[in-house]
């Protein structure tokens, strides 16, 4: 089942990304995503698992972001991300935005074969980054 995340999830949230070998959202940056579109934290909650699968959508009024997909190495190859990505996707498009963009390291081949089949295009843009503070 996709759903909205809640706050008890948090634990499972995080065992999900450091399972997947990223590194964990840090809480203060989870709460603020929570507190400004609430509806774009999604978990897939497997009945007996609990949660085996996490989004993160964020838009910048003009276009939606997806950040730290992540599913548990035994809930993979059976659709949950790709569940989560459609019901993000579906989200987003009822908030008006038309276009959505991600950001995935070049040698993460999982991650390239899932986004290339799901119709997303790599473009020759870089990025540059920089600390405020
Ligand atoms: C990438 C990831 C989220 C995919 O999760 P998943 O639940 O296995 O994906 P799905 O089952 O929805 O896959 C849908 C399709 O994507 C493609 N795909 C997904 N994983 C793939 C892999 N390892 N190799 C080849 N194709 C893959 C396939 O076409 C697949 O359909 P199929 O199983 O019918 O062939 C998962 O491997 C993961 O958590 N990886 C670690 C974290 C990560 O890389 N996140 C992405 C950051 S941008």
């Amino acid at each position: 089942m996709i759903r909205t995340f809640a706050p008890g999830d948090l634990p499972e949230v995080l065992d999900v990304w450091r399972a997947g070998g990223r590194d964990p959202l840090p809480a203060a940056e989870l709460d603020a995503v929570a507190a400004h579109a609430p509806e774009l934290l999604l978990v897939a909650d497997e009945p007996g698992a609990g949660v085996v699968g996490v989004v993160v959508g964020t838009t910048d009024a003009r276009r939606g972001w997806i950040h730290r997909l992540a599913v548990l190495p035994a809930h993979r190859r059976r659709g949950l991300a790709g569940a989560l990505v459609t019901e993000l996707e579906r989200r987003f498009t009822a908030r008006g935005l038309t276009r959505v963009n991600l950001l995935v390291l070049p040698g993460d081949e999982d991650a390239q074969r899932f986004w290339a089949r799901r119709g997303y295009a790599s473009c020759p843009d870089v990025l540059r980054t920089r600390d405020l503070a």
